[in-house]
């Protein structure tokens, strides 16, 4: 598949889809909304993967929705065309595990991008924000929502409010982001996370994020039950056996379902 807003590659079980619009800090326009849609699908069809990274360049990840392209949208116009939910929310409903790769901006869509992931890994230089509010809208890709759930409603009301960036080291300390690496090593950090988690059983990752996804979706009784009906579920894969034998017998495991 040939791309023009991103670039797709792989390292060994690793997929990475690096966003690829440097003339405008990899604002999300539609065209790489849709790109980004057709090579999550690719991979999640590709057996040969078992884990997805999403990044950008060093200066940006994406500095947001692509306002120029927005900036002559009406409404009803954005109601009827339902407008920036076509695709974008491809990658948050990916089975298989993601992570974002964050160095520079991630601002507006671009920070709603990365919050899509499963979890995010940030560069010492990444900067996060919605700063909406400051073009006379607000978040609209999920911002007040995820963001609230990450970080709590005082700093998601914050950030949403007073358009204001924070730096990687508050991201972390909110819980925004998983970890703080250098810039240099970002990328090599998260395909690093990623061939980690290809290295384990596909469909028990698979089950273990569905899992976690859940406790946002639902009570805690319903979760839990949810968790355990997965956990007894286990018990009937050859994994199970593969990966507690291999404990039991001091050696490495070798997961069959990939
Ligand atoms: C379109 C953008 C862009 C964007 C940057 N560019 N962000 N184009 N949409 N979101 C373009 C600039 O116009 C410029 O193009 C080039 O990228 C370089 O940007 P500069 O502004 O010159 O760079 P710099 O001075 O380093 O400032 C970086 C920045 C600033 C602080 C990130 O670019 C900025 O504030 N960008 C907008 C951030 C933002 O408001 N994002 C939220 C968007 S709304 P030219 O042609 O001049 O060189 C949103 C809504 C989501 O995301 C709703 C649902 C998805």
């Amino acid at each position: 598949m040939a791309y023009k807003n991103i670039k797709v590659d792989t390292k060994g079980r690793v997929g990475i889809i690096t966003l690829d619009r440097p003339e405008a800090l990899n604002a999300l326009n539609s065209a790489l909304v849709d790109e980004m849609a057709q090579a999550v699908d690719a991979f999640e069809a590709d057996d040969e993967i078992g884990a997805i990274v999403v990044t950008g360049s060093a200066k940006a990840f994406a500095a947001g929705a692509d306002i120029k392209e927005m900036q002559g949208k009406s409404w009803p116009g954005t109601y009827r065309e339902d407008f920036i939910t076509r695709n974008w929310e491809r990658l948050a409903s990916a089975r298989k595990p993601t992570i974002a790769a964050v160095a520079g901006y991630a601002l507006g869509g671009g920070c709603e991008m990365a919050m899509m992931c499963d979890f995010i890994i940030a560069a010492d230089t990444a900067k996060f924000g919605q700063p909406e509010i400051t073009l006379g809208v607000m978040p609209g890709a999920g911002g007040t929502q995820r963001l609230t759930r990450f970080v709590g409603k005082s700093k998601a009301m914050d950030l949403c409010l007073t358009g204001r960036m924070m730096d990687a080291e508050e991201a972390e300390r909110c819980g925004l982001v998983s970890r703080v690496v250098a810039a240099d090593d970002l990328l090599d950090e998260a395909v690093k996370a990623a061939e980690k988690v290809a290295s384990f059983s596909l469909p028990i990752a698979m089950m273990t994020k569905e899992s976690v996804n859940r406790a946002y979706e639902t009570t805690l009784a319903e979760g839990i039950r949810f968790e355990r009906r997965l956990f007894h579920a286990m018990f009937g894969t050859e994994d199970q056996k593969e990966g507690m034998t291999a404990f039991a017998e001091k050696r490495k495991a070798s997961f069959k379902h990939k």
